[in-house]
Formats: C-alpha cells, sequence, structure tokens
C-alpha cells in the first residue's frame, strides 16, 4: 500500500475496505496520524483538586491525565522509565505520588522521577530529568474537556479546530448559552469488535444511517425527524432547516437552524423543576446568544476519532483503537455544572437509556459496525471498496457556518475525512493537514 490514492479516492467516491481491517495499513495510522492529531483526553471536572487523577488513551498508549501540586493539569504515558511497567493502573484517583508497581520509581504528581530505590548504591550520577515520565507535547484545555498531542509541531488546538469551533462550542457550553461550565456526569466504557473509523464516521453526519433506529423512533426517542409528533426534541428538529457541513481539517458535523420563529415547547408538564430548568435553558439562551441560539448542534467528528453529541443526550465520544478490528469506546455525558440535581439526574437516565452499550440507539449502531467490519476482512470481499458516491459535488460555501455546506444527506463530510486521513498517511505538513493545501479546500472554493 505504497501509494494512498489507491486507498481512498474522494474525487470518484470510493475508499477501499484495506482501510478498515488491515494490520500494517493500522499500525500506519497509529504512527501517523494518532501521533500527530490533537486527541480528546478528558475533561477536568474529572479531575477537580490538586493530585486528582484519570487513566486515559491516546491511540494504544495509556496516558495518566493529572492534576500536580500547583493545580496545573499535565499528561504522560503511564509506562515507566525503567522497564515500562504502568506507573498507574486505576482507573482514578488522588495521589501524591506514582509508584511504579515493579521496582518501585516513585514520580511526582508534575511527572518527575523522585524516588529510586537504592539510588546512591546502584545509580550514582542518573538524570532523573531525563527520565521523568514522557509528557505529551502540548495540551490544551478548552471549555472544560482536555486534549492532547504528541507531536511539537503541531498547531494550536484553536487552530486545529478551524470552523468546526462554532459547532462544537454548542456542545460544550450550558444550555442556557454561557460558555463552558460544563461536568461529566459520568463515562461509558466499552470494546466493540470493528475498526475505530467506522464509530468516526458515523458521528460524521451519517444520517442516512438513521434506519437503522427505527424501533427507537417509533417510541419517539429516535434521531430521525420523522419521531417528530412525539417528542421536544424531535419536533425541533423537524421544523429547522437540517446542514452537513464538511471542514477541511477532516472534522465533519451535522447541525440545524430552528426557524426565525421558535418558541419553547413544553416539555415536562408533571416536573415542575424539570420545566422550569429547561424553559429557562431556552429563553436565556435565546437572549443571550440571539441569532446564533437558532443554531442546533447535533453530531459532529473532530478529526481523527472525538465524537459529539450536541443536545440531548450531550456529550463526547472517544473512539480508542485497540486493533483494526477491535475499539474501544469512551462516552463521557455532560450536563450543565450548576444545573439543579433533579435536571443532572434526568439527563443522565435519559443518557444511559439512549446511548451507550446499553442504550437503545448505541446497540443498532455498533451491530452495523461489527458486522460491517466482518464482512470486509474476506479476501474476496477487500477486492471491493466502500462507495462514497452519495451526493456528489452538492456542496455549496458558507461563511457564516465555515467549512462546506449541503442542505442534502450527504458523504461529502466523509470524502472530506478521508480526504484528510490520507494526507496524514502521506506524511503531510501541517499547512496541508490544515486545509491551506490539498484537495478539499480548492473544491470548496470554486
Ligand atoms: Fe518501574 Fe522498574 S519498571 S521501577
Amino acid at each position: 500500500f505504497d501509494d494512498p490514492d489507491k486507498l481512498v479516492d474522494t474525487d470518484r467516491g470510493f475508499v477501499s475496505r484495506e482501510i478498515f481491517v488491515d494490520p500494517d495499513l493500522y499500525k500506519e495510522e497509529l504512527e501517523k496520524v494518532f501521533t500527530r492529531a490533537w486527541l480528546f483526553i478528558g475533561h477536568e471536572s474529572l479531575i477537580p483538586k490538586p493530585g486528582d487523577f484519570y487513566t486515559t488513551r491516546m491511540g494504544e498508549e495509556s496516558v495518566i491525565l493529572c492534576r500536580d501540586k500547583q493545580g496545573i493539569v499535565h499528561a504522560f504515558l503511564n509506562s515507566c522509565r525503567h522497564r515500562g511497567m504502568k506507573v498507574c493502573r486505576y482507573e482514578s484517583g488522588n495521589t501524591s505520588l506514582f509508584t511504579c508497581p515493579y521496582h518501585s520509581w516513585t514520580y511526582t504528581t508534575d511527572g518527575k522521577l523522585q524516588g529510586v530505590p537504592h539510588f546512591r548504591t546502584l545509580y550514582e550520577g542518573l538524570d532523573r530529568e531525563a527520565n521523568s515520565l514522557v509528557s505529551v507535547a502540548k495540551l490544551a484545555i478548552y471549555k472544560g474537556t482536555i486534549w492532547a498531542t504528541w507531536d511539537k509541531d503541531a498547531p494550536d488546538f484553536i487552530t486545529y479546530l478551524g470552523d468546526a469551533k462554532i459547532h462544537l462550542d454548542q456542545a460544550l457550553d450550558c444550555r442556557d448559552g454561557r460558555s463552558g461550565g460544563s461536568e461529566v456526569v459520568g463515562v461509558h466504557k466499552w470494546i466493540f469488535p470493528a475498526n475505530w473509523k467506522f464509530a468516526a464516521e458515523n458521528f460524521l453526519g451519517d444520517t442516512y444511517h438513521n434506519p437503522s433506529h427505527r424501533s427507537v423512533d417509533l417510541i419517539g426517542i429516535g434521531p430521525s425527524a420523522a419521531a417528530g409528533k412525539k417528542g421536544r426534541r424531535d419536533d425541533e428538529l423537524e421544523k429547522a432547516q437540517h446542514v452537513w457541513i464538511s471542514f477541511p481539517e477532516g472534522h465533519g458535523v451535522h447541525s440545524a437552524i430552528q426557524p426565525e420563529e421558535n418558541e419553547y415547547i413544553e416539555s415536562f408538564l408533571d416536573n415542575p423543576v424539570l420545566e422550569q430548568y429547561f424553559r429557562h435553558c431556552f429563553e436565556e439562551r435565546k437572549r443571550r446568544l440571539g441569532e446564533q441560539a437558532r443554531l442546533l448542534p447535533f453530531v459532529g467528528t473532530i478529526f481523527p476519532n472525538t465524537s459529539y453529541h450536541g443536545r440531548q443526550p450531550r456529550g463526547l465520544c472517544a473512539w480508542h483503537p485497540h486493533s483494526p478490528t477491535s475499539t474501544e469506546g469512551w462516552r463521557f455525558f455532560l450536563v450543565d455544572a450548576d444545573a439543579p440535581q433533579e435536571a443532572k439526574d434526568y439527563l443522565r437516565r435519559y443518557y444511559m437509556r439512549y446511548s451507550g452499550p446499553a442504550g437503545m440507539t448505541e446497540q443498532d449502531d455498533m451491530e452495523n459496525w461489527l458486522y460491517a467490519t466482518a464482512a470486509s476482512m474476506g479476501t474476496v470481499a477487500r477486492r471491493y471498496p466502500f462507495n462514497y458516491q452519495q451526493s456528489l459535488g452538492a456542496w455549496t460555501k458558507d461563511h457564516a457556518l465555515g467549512g462546506t455546506v449541503s442542505l442534502q444527506i450527504t458523504e461529502e463530510i466523509a470524502r472530506g475525512y478521508y480526504a484528510r486521513w490520507k494526507s496524514y498517511l502521506r506524511g503531510a505538513a501541517w499547512d496541508e493537514l490544515l486545509g491551506v493545501g490539498g484537495n478539499l479546500p480548492q473544491r470548496a472554493a470554486e
């Protein structure tokens, strides 16, 4: 596979199945995508106090996310500099030191090698600084979310986000339009036998797959606007103008724009606390954001493996690769930190019911991803690429929304995503990866 152009042909709309199953290509994308791109690694609310830590992942690597004694947030490779043992085997907690279980080297919460047993007799001249935990090259905290990259030459995180920022903001900000202010109310983690890109692509705005969720649509909590008469959320989506947007950095979103005249729809008449909270959020958001409040985030993927649900459920998903055909999904559910406890509890229950490994929609999706992966592994199956020709050429440039916009369901976003994936595999410079060069922005400007 020397030539990535043979794997991804976005002009004609074909992507080889090999990129979803081949072990060599998988190794290459770990090296060329996951060591360069900005990756979502956690949320500040998971480590609020000095000494708090949360073990996370970047690609296949285990990473310690930690707040040091001074309150500064760090991310380190979770691997001892002596023989590589995981220095932290817990999911989360609070500590003043990380003590390696193997031979007891100890590291401070800012990653420095502090203690080495028999240091004076056995390790004369050991350079402790050079044997600190390996830190990420760059770390960014954005509206409570924490992102990191191993590439010291990577652009800053906001530049990396590009125009996808205004859409991601809608998922991270409070329901009443205040900037930031969210907290994680729970994290679901589970492993499924499918390539990680199936999940990432699904959230780019693959609205075409909604028939998969017919059962939840029929009971009124599904993603399809066809279920519009059964719930507040779907009523809003039914009346809105839906937009599918591809960004030159490889990100993609499906958002919706509400009509100018839109009013709060009473939804919780049997629960005054919830009714008051959601009404307040709706009206306050409109007052604060004006025209911008009409933009409803639905789903999106920030290249390569971070997806979000913008409204209900609201949260971020990281699709961590384990192998070409195995992925660990992490869903971080978000609520407003200062919401009434009753609203937090209601949303937490809703999120669990709707998504996650035991939720009603995620199971539909996973069944598709794992069968598609399994059915693409055969010698004959691998000769036939996937078809990405939907709505070829049906896009326009919209400066208010950013990116390349389609008003109809489109695989243009997936084509853009795989065009960018191909650029990473070619080892493209950051100028190209951010859309200054490459085929996608040129097409958008035509
Ligand atoms: Fe950690 Fe030896 S592997 S102290």
